[in-house]
């Protein structure tokens, strides 16, 4: 009786986390840098995180990592940025922030995108949450009280 109550958190705790810690502007690319080492073979990565937390400024960062080279401006008025990688693969950068309900990603074409097989970047995923695929690595980040952001995955 008492091993299946301590087996049972055990089991269904399959989610490792990882932290990355970036004191300044300063620390971005190294902090990037960890971040692709943790990527694997994952391909969709979903960005939670209040407005001014830091996903743009570390999504780009990610990307310059990854050998994009065209200056990556924030989407703001575009659902869907597309970049090429160092090795001219596609990624592709959503920001879902103007979107008002999920069919209008479907409209642009999400599904394609998404299951393209190519590494997706995503900004607001709480507002297509439906449309999340399962694998879709959640990743959050926060500003702490002296301006370090806190990213976690
Ligand atoms: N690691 C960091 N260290 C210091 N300042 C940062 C860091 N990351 C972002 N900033 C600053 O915070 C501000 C907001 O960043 P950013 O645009 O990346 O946020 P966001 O999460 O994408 O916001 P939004 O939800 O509006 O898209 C920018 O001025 C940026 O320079
Ligand atoms: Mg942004």
């Amino acid at each position: 009786m008492y091993c299946a109550h301590l087996i049972v958190p055990l089991h269904k705790n399959k989610k490792i986390k990882m932290e990355i810690r970036i004191a300044s502007i300063d620390g971005l690319s190294a902090a990037a840098r960890e971040f692709v080492a943790a990527m694997g073979e994952r391909k969709v990565f979903a960005f939670y995180g209040k407005m001014g937390a830091g996903k743009t400024t570390f999504i780009k960062a990610i990307c310059e990592e990854l050998g994009v080279e065209d200056v990556i401006n924030s989407p703001t008025f575009a659902i869907v940025n597309e970049y090429v990688d160092g090795e001219g693969e596609p990624i592709y950068h959503f920001d879902f922030y103007r979107i008002k309900k999920e069919q209008e990603a479907l409209d642009i074409g999400y599904e394609d995108y998404v299951y393209s097989g190519n590494v997706c970047f995503m900004e607001w995923p709480e507002l297509i949450e439906n449309l999340l695929p399962d694998d879709a690595v959640k990743v959050t980040i926060g500003e702490e009280m002296n301006g370090e952001r806190v990213v976690r995955f």
